[in-house]
């Protein structure tokens, strides 16, 4: 039975089959991050977006659990890099006058002052820059943090278009290893991605995986499934993601929410039903 709740990137990094977001949670972010670690969570995912994210209240969860005997090598905490594009002008966390490679470097401090470490497990670029010259300077900057440990290893998100994830892929000395993109029918569930991603060994996170599916979530495939196992539609769906390896986020509050999520790992679907599940997304 494919049950192990972990995986092992191309970088050498383990990562959670399933992580936590932290996304739109204010100042109840501390709380929570406190809450999915104790029901099991290992892995969390922020970024240095004041706008979306209160990161510094993931670093506050973090020294908390640390105190509780949780400690930060036992996690896997990823960060990402907002360019501008995606930062509210209000609340731009570097100097926006700076060049690109600064704003990543002053970026990344921050990040870790914010949660107080030394390091990152994943530090991903929240969405491709244009022209290409811009993403790679970034890239570049984000290189030199893995090079110096402060990162061990990138990767890019919101990133659809399948020749710039191949351009990228190419130039780049250190290769992305994540892929984190919304999964929805307008991508086609990104299905030419996903492919190119597994043959380069690139981990593929998917977000917005139950909002953007109700579609999904209440058909009768789902449904006969949730009754056979005794799941919700939500589980079965997340259990389908898992065992086609993808790595799924979910940003839960509610603790009955966590609690299915963690016990993804006590049942499998056999091929057959993966396949009709599959089907779905054609
Ligand atoms: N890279 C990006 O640009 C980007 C963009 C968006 C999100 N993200 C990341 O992805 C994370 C997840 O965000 P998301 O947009 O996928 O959605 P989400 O924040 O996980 O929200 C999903 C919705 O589904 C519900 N839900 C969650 N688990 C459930 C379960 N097991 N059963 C039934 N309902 C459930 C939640 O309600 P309850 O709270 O009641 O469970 C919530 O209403 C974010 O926190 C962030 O880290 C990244």
């Amino acid at each position: 039975m494919k049950n192990l709740n972990t995986l092992i990137t191309s970088s050498g990094v383990r990562m959670p089959r399933i992580i936590y977001g932290t996304a739109w949670k204010k100042e109840r972010t501390e709380a929570l991050v406190i809450e999915a670690v104790n029901m099991g969570f290992r892995g969390i995912d922020t970024a240095c977006q004041p706008k979306h994210y209160h990161e510094a209240g993931v670093g506050i969860a973090l020294q908390k659990l640390s105190k509780q005997g949780i400690k930060r090598e036992s996690l896997y905490l990823q960060t990402k890099f907002t360019p501008l594009s995606g930062q509210d002008p209000k609340k731009i966390p570097y100097d926006q006058n700076a060049s690109l490679t600064n704003q990543v470097l002053q970026s990344f401090e921050i990040s870790k002052s914010n949660l107080k470490t030394n390091y990152v497990d994943s530090l991903l670029l929240h969405s491709p820059l244009f022209p290409f010259s811009n993403l790679m300077e970034v890239w570049k900057a984000m290189e030199s943090i893995v090079e110096s440990g402060g990162a061990l290893q990138l990767g890019i998100s919101n990133c659809y278009d399948l020749k710039v994830l191949e351009r990228l892929y190419k130039e780049a000395k250190v290769k992305p290893d994540v892929v984190q993109n919304r999964f929805y029918t307008e991508t086609d569930y990104d299905l030419v991605l996903r492919l190119w991603c597994k043959d380069k060994g690139i981990i593929y996170q998917s977000f917005w995986s139950l909002t953007a599916n109700p579609h999904i979530l209440t058909h009768n495939t789902i449904k006969s499934l949730g009754a056979k196992y005794k799941r919700t539609a939500s589980q079965i769906f997340f259990r389908f993601l898992i065992q086609i390896d993808i790595v799924p986020l979910t940003g839960t509050t509610s603790e009955t929410h966590m609690k299915d999520d963690m016990s993804l790992f006590d049942f499998e679907l056999d091929d057959d039903e993966a396949a009709s599940i599959n089907l779905l997304l054609l």
